[in-house]
């Protein structure tokens, strides 16, 4: 496969088959973090690793799924939970604004995931507080996103956004995602 189908079928996932993720891929997913680029290469970024049954089992009531669809649709079932997370955590003690650091990391994780079949959903919508508690994060280190990976159960295709689907993103009849992207005329233009 292409890096422009990789890209392409790399999209966010919320059911996964009941498969743990091997080693060597959650090897694969700190090394894409660790190489990253970023900012006067000073690589603020650091990773908590959930991979036991247990430890993700205490994750999943603390992230929430899909917000543009009611949870019976967006929301993972006891059979189809991701089966690791990724706690992606800031190092606050270095100097700068690390949020574009942090999207290439982000990028590359859930790339790096998905060349080895494990598509991946980043979420922001967490409990921190809970979170940071729980995966014993401490000061100067800031919890910022969870990602949730797994081998997924349903596809996701890239949609045209029309005025009638806007940018939500919803189930087709196969419980398949549908993402609407804009047009490459509405998002470039030459000069
Ligand atoms: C910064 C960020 C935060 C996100 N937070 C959540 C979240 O809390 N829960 C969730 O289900 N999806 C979350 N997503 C996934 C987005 O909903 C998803 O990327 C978007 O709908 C586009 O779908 P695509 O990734 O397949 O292109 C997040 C994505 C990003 C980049």
């Amino acid at each position: 496969m292409s890096v422009m189908e990789k890209l392409s079928t790399r999209r966010t996932y919320r059911r996964f088959r009941q498969k743990a993720v091997p080693q060597d891929v959650v090897e694969d997913l700190i090394e894409a973090v660790r190489i990253s680029s970023s900012a006067a290469n000073r690589q603020p970024v650091r990773l908590v690793i959930v991979n036991t049954p247990e430890a993700v089992a205490t994750v999943q009531p603390l992230v929430k799924w899909a917000a543009y669809l009611p949870p019976e649709q967006g929301t993972p079932k006891a059979d189809e939970q991701p089966t690791l997370y990724a706690a992606v955590v800031d190092d606050t003690s270095l100097p700068g604004d690390h949020g574009v650091d942090l999207g290439i990391a982000l990028a590359n994780l859930t790339l790096a995931a998905w060349d080895k079949g494990v598509g991946s959903c980043i979420m922001g919508a967490i409990d921190k507080p809970a979170l940071t508690e729980l995966l014993h994060i401490e000061e100067p280190q800031k919890l910022m996103y969870m990602v949730a990976f797994g081998y997924p159960s349903h596809e996701a295709h890239i949609v045209p956004m029309t005025e009638e689907t806007g940018v939500k993103y919803y189930l087709d009849e196969n419980r398949d995602y549908c993402v609407p992207k804009r047009s490459k005329e509405e998002i470039a233009r030459y000069l």
